[in-house]
């Protein structure tokens, strides 16, 4: 009886005693290399990730937008159980990240706590693996993740495209920093770069009686004394009595392979660093056998010249299906796909498969067999002039955009005087479709409204938010892409070019589509910022009103939609204009607040146009639309100028010549090509074209 207390109390110690020693709930463990081994247990991967041949855990390869994950594969008990809080924990590995192409790093990797091994329906690229955008921030994934990311996401507000940044349940850090190191007795922050492909070391500390958290990089085995972060944190309610531990990784359009060495971790001290000359090494790189093979390439080039150029051109001209590949396109960042792929994948280019005509090309749906993705091709026709110089800008531009409201390219194919272009398939086509022409399914305005600013944030991202300006040129609904849950895409940066901040932009020829395109840009052929702010105007009426800018089948007053809508609105009778499908059903200010927006953007004088900062500003309600209609109200023809000033520098411009290509007006100054007809002509040829395309 005596005992019993005490054999009670014994009894009770061990049971809270019993996760500290339970062997299925392992509380320390080490990795040097991941080969099979005695005393460790195996990694559980999933998504792409394998361990290869030397033993080193590679968690992605450089194929596109995939996934690739390993954890620890028994739960460890995070919290302690007495108290709820989170127990301290602290961990080290050395990774490497590895770019396909050496100056664009694709995405980054990240060391994971989270409830299960799986993470479903998480997504790659910016996502790294983690969440999806309907789970991004949700308190109930009790997920931790330090990120070392690699590139910039402005939706995420990274501060550059090399940081270490700690994310709770959420993409968006709670603190991020430049990824770098210290070195003991010196102050000064040394840069790592992430994507250099490396072997770093990185060690994540956590106290969880001062909920502090300490992460610190170094290229050595020793840790440096001062961590590159260290930021209060309290994890007590992110982490559940148990968790999983790995690492995740993921690659966008431009990929990266992730390499993880080793891994040691410890819930019961500090994690032993690790020797990172005993752990596997990655091949070598090629850098120094590339001056070689140069080398051998000219020497075998010069010593077959003379016997073998002319039976080389020879054969070449009999191998009409080879795919091209040239220096330049080693450069470019989105996957090549190969010419059969593409080919296979859109049954042969069928007819049935035909998406439209976008830019200069035509557009057919296809599907990736080893993916079971549906992509849209894009094939440009050998005939267009520019082929050559749209597609470069196209990938060039695209594969290094990344935004959710422009279509993602995610590769591309070059054959002999052809080009491919590879996109997300946008399951519920463009814009255009739903607006004109009696289309099946009419977008209530709610929906008009949420496309509206889609595309305006995706043209704020190009013209102010990317590192450089870039200019779409060519926006217009047929243009604009609703994927799956009708979110709106820009779309086709054929005609994109890149400007770098500040300096001047210089072209002589015209590019746009009638009845998007700016005034001015006939009198100076320079595209601006201000030119595609004219066109997004044009876009914002044509939505509110359901009907093309330049409607030939409309009342004369009501050719010209800007010209109609400015008229109205001086009448006081603006909202006689909105598309007489919505039934009357929408929101008055939002309606009005569009309507004047569209005529301020379609403004003669590109000095009076609001930036696209603004109008999203003004979209969202932060800013109130300023007034500056009002002055130019008595100015009859500020507005009204607008095409009838477009129109007549046409007719008086023997240089202007009009070339049709697939329902777009490509306007080219100074060259002799065929004139057709007169502008009116032109418009109603154009028309009809459209109506063909969308019957
Ligand atoms: C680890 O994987 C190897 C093969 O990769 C297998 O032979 C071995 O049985 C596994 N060990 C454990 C503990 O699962
Ligand atoms: C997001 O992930 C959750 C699970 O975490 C899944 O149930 C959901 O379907 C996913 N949503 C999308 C849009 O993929
Ligand atoms: C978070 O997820 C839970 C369940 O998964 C869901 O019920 C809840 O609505 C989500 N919260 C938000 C803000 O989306
Ligand atoms: C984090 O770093 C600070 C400053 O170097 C140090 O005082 C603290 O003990 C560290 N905490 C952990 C959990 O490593
Ligand atoms: C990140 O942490 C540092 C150090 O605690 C702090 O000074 C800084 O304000 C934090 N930044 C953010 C965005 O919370
Ligand atoms: C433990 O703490 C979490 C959040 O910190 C809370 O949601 C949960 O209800 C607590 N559990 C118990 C048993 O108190
Ligand atoms: C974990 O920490 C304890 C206490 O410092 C130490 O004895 C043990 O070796 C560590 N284990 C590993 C794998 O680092």
């Amino acid at each position: 009886m005596l005992q019993s207390p005490i054999s009670h109390l014994l009894l009770h110690l061990l049971l809270h005693l019993s996760f500290l020693i339970s062997p299925s709930f392992s509380q320390s463990f080490i990795y040097n290399g991941f080969k099979n081994s005695a005393y460790s247990t195996n990694l559980t991967l999933n998504g792409i990730a394998e361990i290869n041949d030397d033993g080193i855990l590679r968690l992605t390869d450089v194929r596109s937008r995939l996934i690739g994950r390993g954890f620890y594969p028994d739960p460890i008990r995070f919290k302690n159980p007495e108290t709820n809080t989170s127990l301290s924990f602290s961990t080290s590995f050395a990774f490497a990240v590895v770019p396909k192409y050496r100056k664009l790093g694709g995405h980054g990797l990240a060391f994971t706590i989270a409830p299960t091994k799986e993470l479903v329906g998480a997504l790659p690229s910016r996502y790294l693996g983690l969440v999806n955008y309907s789970r991004n921030g949700n308190s109930s994934n009790h997920l931790f993740a330090v990120e070392f990311d690699t590139v910039q996401d402005l939706e995420f507000a990274d501060i550059d495209d090399n940081h270490v940044g700690v994310n709770i349940n959420r993409m968006r850090s709670v603190n991020s920093t430049r990824a770098g190191f210290f070195v003991d007795g010196d102050s000064t922050k040394y840069d790592i770069c992430l994507h250099g492909g490396n072997k770093i070391q990185a060690w994540i500390d956590y106290d969880g009686a001062e909920s502090q958290l300490n992460v610190t990089l170094s290229l050595h085995s020793k840790k440096p004394s001062k961590p590159i972060l260290s930021i209060p944190v309290d994890l007590s309610p992110v982490f559940q009595d148990f968790m999983y531990v790995g690492f995740s990784a993921s690659t966008g359009l431009v990929a990266s392979s992730h390499y993880i060495f080793g891994w040691s971790f410890n819930m019961t001290g500090n994690a032993k660093s690790l020797n990172l000359r005993h752990l596997p090494s990655l091949p070598p790189f090629k850098k120094n056998q590339r001056g070689f093979v140069i080398w051998l390439s000219v020497s075998i080039f010069l010593a077959f010249f003379f016997i073998a150029i002319t039976g080389a051109v020879y054969v070449f001209k009999q191998i009409k299906h080879i795919d091209v590949v040239e220096d330049w396109e080693l450069d470019v960042g989105p996957q090549k796909y190969s010419y059969k792929e593409l080919k296979e994948s859109t049954k042969g280019f069928h007819e049935k498969e035909l998406l439209g005509f976008g830019g200069s090309g035509k557009v057919y749906k296809g599907v990736l067999p080893k993916l079971d993705t549906q992509i849209a091709v894009k094939r440009i026709l050998k005939e267009s002039k520019h082929g050559q110089k749209e597609f470069m800008s196209e990938i060039s531009t695209i594969g290094r955009l990344r935004h959710r409201n422009l279509v993602q390219l995610l590769g591309w194919c070059r054959r002999k005087g052809e080009f491919l272009l590879v996109y997300d398939f946008m399951s519920n086509g463009s814009l255009d479709k739903y607006i004109f022409n009696n289309p099946k399914t009419i977008l209530t305005w709610k929906q008009r409204f949420k496309i509206i600013n889609d595309v305006s944030n995706g043209l704020l991202y190009l013209h102010e938010l990317w590192e450089q300006t870039v200019l779409h040129r060519d926006i217009k609904s047929a243009n604009v892409l609703l994927d799956s849950e009708l979110n709106g895409r820009l779309g086709d940066f054929g005609l994109a070019k890149l400007y770098d901040h500040g300096s001047h932009p210089t072209t002589t020829k015209v590019v746009g589509t009638l009845g998007y395109l700016a005034p001015e840009l006939t009198r100076t052929g320079k595209p601006t910022t201000s030119s595609d702010v004219f066109a997004f105007g044009a876009l914002l009426l044509e939505v509110v009103c359901g009907r093309r800018p330049i409607e030939p089948k409309a009342l004369p007053e009501e050719l010209i939609l800007v010209d109609w809508v400015f008229d109205k609105w001086r009448e006081g009778g603006l909202l006689e204009v909105v598309d007489s499908r919505l039934k009357g059903e929408f929101d008055k200010t939002e309606v009005m607040m569009v309507l004047k927006l569209g005529l301020m953007c379609s403004h003669d004088e590109p000095t009076f146009r609001p930036s696209m900062r603004h109008v999203v500003r003004c979209l969202q309600g932060e800013v109130p639309l300023p007034d500056i209609l009002a002055p130019t109200l008595s100015v009859k023809g500020g507005f009204v100028m607008g095409f009838g000033d477009f129109a007549a520098s046409l007719k008086k411009a023997n240089t202007w010549s009009i070339g049709y290509r697939e329902g777009d007006v490509d306007l080219e100054a100074g060259s002799g090509s065929p004139k057709l007809g007169s502008v009116q002509d032109g418009w109603l040829h154009k028309s009809k074209m459209d109506d063909k395309h969308h019957l």
